[in-house]
């Protein structure tokens, strides 16, 4: 009875495929004449056994996806987090910092096992004093890795698409869009947030007491470089009580977000620091930022490409705990009409910046710093309250301010060939020489006198030498 051979196999396939029609079943229950012909003929015996086999394999492929995909849903968890989240950094260097150390620690260590697909990420780290060094990390690259976390196998799939991120037509920048997807077991899913928080530790403890600057990269913003050590504000020497007023101000205003909100006034305040080059704008300001655990947002209105929607997407979407700082704001727009000739295109307009700088009314916190060499060039329209509030001169080095940095530079223990006493005679002296040459007009930037410091290791010598910063 060779059909029978058939009948058997699609019987016991057909639980497993439920409602679906059963092509082996029929023929030998309805029992009809033509069939009990053809069941006869050897041909289509071998029909019937290839027919079966077909549907069995058939059922057991579907069975078998189907049974993935109930185990794939019962017993596994995924999470996805795509590049927009600052859990993708800090989970990439997660892995690398696994992959790093595993071969310096114990062989119990096996990060992760089957990865080929690896990238790498060039990191420049600049020592204090001022030397740097280059080294590579690899990471794990497009393509799926296995690892194991507290005794648990997990997946990591890091998938790259180019497709526009969100806001990408308007500005028409196009971003990679990247996701990683990790996968175990269900019933290891309490695992991801012990990761994710390890993962986020190990990162923030790299800019722990650092200064992170960022700078606009397409629509977003990015970390700029490794994060800064910090300044500390005591080491930017303004004219006396102008670096305490400023920060009162900043403090003031940070305590006050209530009162803004219940009164419907934006939560904003601008700073516009102007001055000569080399008196410390920029230095102030970072030192701030880093004195009140702030980040930096550098923006450059001139940039090539940057138009007024994409300015006013950055200014809307600043990074929390970031100072905005604009640097040489006069500067964008009047380059731009004396140079139009040579094809220089910025696109940010005025009244475009005017309006991102307003922006929509909305709860959020923002603070903006603007420097400039050139007050007198900046429009009226821009230093109005609202968009500057606190607007301050920063100046070539007063005899005051100069003998200050006389002292940070010399004093303390480092400089032991004259004493505390004849210390303070020096500087008293550096004071009275910048006095005397400020009444003849002659100015020197603080960032002039730093040099000189530097170059004169001795005290002596440098207020002998002082002459060098004055030309004749
Ligand atoms: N008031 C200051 N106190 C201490 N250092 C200063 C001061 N002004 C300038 N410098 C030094 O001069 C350099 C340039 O200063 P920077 O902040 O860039 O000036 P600006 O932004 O006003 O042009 C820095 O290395 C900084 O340390
Ligand atoms: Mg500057």
């Amino acid at each position: 009875m060779p059909a029978g051979a058939v009948l058997p196999n699609a019987a016991t396939s057909s639980p497993l495929a439920g409602g679906s029609p059963v092509a082996g079943g029929s023929p030998v229950a309805g029992g009809s004449s033509l069939l009990g012909l053809a069941a006869d003929n050897p041909f289509f015996q071998a029909g019937f056994g290839l027919l079966g086999v077909g549907v069995v394999m058939g059922l057991a492929r579907s069975g078998s996806i189907w049974a993935a995909t109930v185990l794939r849903r019962r017993m596994l968890v995924s999470l996805e987090i795509d590049n927009r989240d600052r859990a993708y950094e800090w989970f990439l260097g997660w892995m690398a910092h696994r992959t790093n150390t595993s071969g310096a620690s114990t062989s119990r260590a096996t990060p992760w096992i089957r990865s080929h697909e690896l990238s790498v990420e060039t990191m420049i780290e600049r020592r204090p004093n001022g030397s740097s060094s280059v080294f590579f990390q690899l990471v794990a690259g497009p393509g799926t890795h296995w690892f194991k976390y507290k005794g648990a196998w997990m997946q990591a799939k890091r998938e790259r698409e180019t497709r526009s991120m969100m806001g990408g037509q308007q500005t028409g920048i196009s971003v990679p869009w990247e996701t990683v997807t990790l996968t175990t077991l269900s019933r290891d899913r309490a695992l991801f947030p012990q990761l994710l928080s390890e993962a986020r530790d190990l990162g923030m403890r790299g800019q722990e007491g650092k200064l992170v600057i960022h700078t606009a990269w397409g629509i977003e913003w990015r970390p700029f470089g490794k994060p800064r050590r910090k300044r500390p504000l005591k080491s930017v020497v303004l004219e006396p009580g102008l670096s305490e007023r400023i920060e009162q101000d900043i403090k003031a205003f940070l305590a006050r977000r209530q009162w803004y909100a219940d009164r419907g006034i934006p939560y904003r305040r601008g700073y516009l620091l102007h001055g000569p080059p080399g008196s410390g704008k920029t230095s102030f300001i970072q030192a701030l930022a880093g004195s009140l655990s702030y980040d930096i947002c550098l923006l450059n209105l001139s940039e090539r490409g940057l138009a007024d929607d994409k300015l006013n997407h950055l200014l809307s979407n600043v990074p929390e705990r970031s100072f905005v700082l604009i640097e040489d704001v006069d500067a964008a727009f009047n380059k731009r009409m004396q140079t139009t000739a040579d094809g220089f295109q910025s696109s940010v307009t005025f009244s475009g910046f005017l309006n991102a700088l307003d922006g929509v009314a909305s709860g959020e916190e923002r603070i903006v710093f603007m420097t400039t060499n050139h007050v007198e060039k900046l429009d009226p329209a821009l230093i109005r309250p609202g968009r500057v509030d606190f607007s301050s001169l920063i100046d070539n080095a007063s005899p005051l301010q100069a003998r200050q940095l006389f002292r940070q530079f010399y004093g303390g223990s480092m400089n032991t060939d004259v004493s505390a006493s004849e210390l303070e005679g020096l500087a008293q002296e550096l004071h009275d020489i910048l006095q005397q040459k400020l009444k003849s007009g002659q100015k020197v930037s603080m960032a002039a006198l730093q040099g000189h410091f530097i170059r004169n290791q001795a005290a002596k010598v440098a207020v002998l030498n002082l002459v060098d910063l004055f030309g004749t």
